[in-house]
C-alpha cells in the first residue's frame, strides 16, 4: 500500500451552549462548530508487525496509548479483527495543544480516515462515525468539518443551511503558557450554573430549535448581521484565567471585528472578520500589544471541510 497523508483541521465554536446534564454524566450541548485552514498533517505508512508507532518530534505530546491517534488506530483494527495491521505515523503538529481547538480530536479523526484507506478496509462512514464517538465528543464533528450544528455530547451533527454569506476570516490567539482542562471547565460550569440547567428532552429540543431559527444561523446564511457569540464555558473561564480575560479585551478592540469569543473550553480566543484583508489589518494593528502580552496569533480562514485525505501517491517522508 502507498503511504498516505491526511490533514486534520482545527475548529472553533461559533456557539457553545450548555443545556444540562445527561444520564451518562456528560453535558448536553447545543453548538455551532467551524473548521479552520489551520491543520495538523499525519503521514501514514503501513507495516505488517502489528505495531502502531507514532512520532511527533518537537511537540510535548504522549506518543503511546495515551495519544488519541494511537487509540484510534487500535480501535479501528480491533473493529475489523486484524491485530496484525501496523502503521508508522508521523504527526506534524501545527494546531496549539490543549487550546480548545480540537487538535487531538481532529488528529484522531484523521487517523481513522487515513488508516482506513492505508489498510484498504473501507469500513464506511457509519462505522467511522461510531468509532469516532467512542474516541471523544468532538471527533465525529472533526470527521465532517465545515459549519455544523452539533448536539448531544457534540456527536449529533446537523448541516447549517448555507446561503450567500462567505465564510469569515479568523484572527486566532493563544497564550503559549495558558492551558485549560476541559473537565475542569465543565466542572466549574456545573458548580456555578448547575442550578439553572435544563432537564428533559422537551426543554433541550426547544433550545436546539431556538438555535436553528436564531440570528447566528440567519447570519451564517447571509440573512443578517452576526450577533454576539455565546460560549457558556467562556462565562465561567474568563473570570478565572487571566490570559483569557486579557486576550478577549485585546480582541474586542480589534478594528473591523464582527464578533469575538473563546473557543471550546479555551484558552484560545478568536475574532471574526468579513475577509482575510480585514483580519490581516487587525492583526497588524494589534501585533505589538499581542506580542507584549505574550500571545501567539494566526490569521486563518474558515473552511467547509473536515479531515481530508490526499490522493495516494509516492510521497516524501518528512
Ligand atoms: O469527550 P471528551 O473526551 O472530549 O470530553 C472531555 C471531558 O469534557 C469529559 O470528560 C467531560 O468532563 C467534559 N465534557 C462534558 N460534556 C460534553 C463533552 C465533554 O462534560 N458534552
Amino acid at each position: 500500500m502507498p503511504d498516505r497523508i491526511v490533514h486534520a483541521p482545527a475548529k472553533i465554536n461559533l456557539h457553545l451552549e450548555v443545556l444540562g446534564l445527561r444520564p451518562d454524566g456528560f453535558h448536553e450541548l447545543a453548538m455551532v462548530m467551524q473548521t479552520l485552514d489551520l491543520a495538523d498533517t499525519l503521514h501514514l505508512r503501513s507495516t505488517a508487525d502489528g505495531q502502531i508507532r507514532l512520532r511527533c518530534p518537537g511537540a510535548d505530546l504522549p506518543t503511546d496509548g495515551n495519544n488519541l491517534i494511537v487509540r484510534a488506530a487500535e480501535l479501528l483494527r480491533a473493529h475489523v479483527g486484524l491485530p496484525e495491521l501496523g502503521a508508522e505515523i508521523d504527526l506534524e503538529k501545527r494546531i496549539p495543544i490543549g487550546a480548545g481547538l480540537a487538535g487531538g480530536s481532529s488528529d484522531a479523526a484523521a487517523a481513522l480516515v487515513g488508516l482506513d484507506a492505508l489498510w484498504g478496509l473501507a469500513v464506511g462512514p457509519a462505522v467511522l462515525h461510531t468509532l469516532a464517538c467512542r474516541l471523544g465528543s468532538d471527533v465525529p464533528y472533526c470527521l465532517a468539518g465545515g459549519t455544523r450544528l452539533c448536539f448531544g455530547r457534540g456527536e449529533r451533527l446537523e448541516p447549517v443551511p448555507s446561503g450567500a454569506a462567505p465564510l469569515p476570516a479568523v484572527l486566532l490567539i493563544k497564550h503559549p503558557q495558558a492551558s485549560v482542562s476541559t473537565p475542569w471547565a465543565y466542572g466549574l460550569c456545573r458548580e456555578r450554573r448547575g442550578a439553572t440547567y435544563l432537564s428533559g428532552e422537551e426543554a433541550f429540543e426547544q433550545r436546539r430549535q431556538a438555535l436553528r431559527q436564531g440570528p447566528l444561523l440567519a447570519a451564517l446564511a447571509g440573512a443578517g448581521p452576526l450577533p454576539p457569540l455565546r460560549n457558556d464555558l467562556q462565562a465561567v473561564v474568563e473570570p478565572e484565567v487571566a490570559s483569557v480575560a486579557a486576550g478577549l479585551a485585546l480582541l474586542r478592540r480589534a478594528p473591523g471585528a464582527l464578533a469575538v469569543a473563546m473557543s471550546g473550553s479555551g484558552p484560545s480566543l478568536f475574532a471574526l472578520f468579513a475577509d482575510a484583508t480585514a483580519a490581516g489589518q487587525a492583526h497588524a494593528q494589534l501585533a505589538p500589544e499581542l506580542a507584549a502580552a505574550g500571545f501567539e496569533a494566526w490569521c486563518c480562514r474558515a473552511t467547509d471541510r473536515g479531515v481530508s485525505l490526499e490522493a495516494a501517491a509516492a510521497v516524501p517522508r518528512p
